[in-house]
């Protein structure tokens, strides 16, 4: 395992992406904890760009709840079994975005489905670039020096497994460098959350 980073002297964000990637499988070799190698990636994603914030946030199942229309309970209204308005229900396993690994100030815990820029993220199943916060509809805003950001889900077998999430102070900081090497970083992930 390597114990620091040598990405200083790289000019260039894309070289730093293609200089820090093989570091961070080096990093992670031998280790299988998911929580360990994320916090790791976040670190050495914030030592190699200087972050503002940078974390995983990853879908959680948190219960139960219902679907449908007509009566909520479980159980068959008092007209008796056979009523269609019971037969609606389904009970439903409800996921959230939970808040894993990351650097930077305290942050939001949960995140429901289609919400904010990561909800939306893990919704579409695919990253989101948000060059201006204040223009995105719902975004959620963690910290008010929060203004451009970048979201990568986490695909594993197709499924949104976690959202890699990273925020900027500066306006429009992101772009597709940031894309390919966020997701790049993603899928390096992804096989130990499945
Ligand atoms: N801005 C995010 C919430 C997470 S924080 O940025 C850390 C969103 O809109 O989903």
């Amino acid at each position: 395992m390597v114990e620091s980073l040598e990405v200083n002297a790289v000019e260039g964000k894309r070289e730093r992406y293609a200089a820090l990637l093989p570091q961070l499988c080096a990093l992670m070799e031998g280790e299988t904890d998911p929580v360990a190698n994320m916090a790791n990636c976040c670190a050495a994603l914030r030592q190699t760009f200087g972050f503002f914030w940078v974390g995983f946030y990853i879908v959680k199942g948190t219960g139960y709840g219902v679907r449908g229309t007509g009566n909520p309970s479980p159980y068959p209204s008092p007209k008796g079994r056979g009523n269609s308005e019971d037969v609606a229900f389904v009970l439903q396993e409800k996921n959230e975005l939970v808040l894993g690994p990351f650097q930077g100030d305290v942050a939001c815990t949960r995140i429901g489905f289609g919400m904010g820029v990561c909800g939306a993220a893990w919704q579409r199943a695919e990253t989101i670039i948000v060059p201006d916060v204040d223009l995105f509809p719902g975004h959620i805003a963690c910290s008010s020096s929060s203004r451009s950001e970048i979201v990568v889900p986490v695909l594993a077998d197709g499924r949104v497994v976690a959202v890699l999430d990273v925020d900027s102070d500066r306006l429009d900081d992101f772009d597709d460098d940031d894309r390919e090497g966020l997701r790049a970083v993603a899928a390096i992930i992804a096989p130990m959350l499945q």
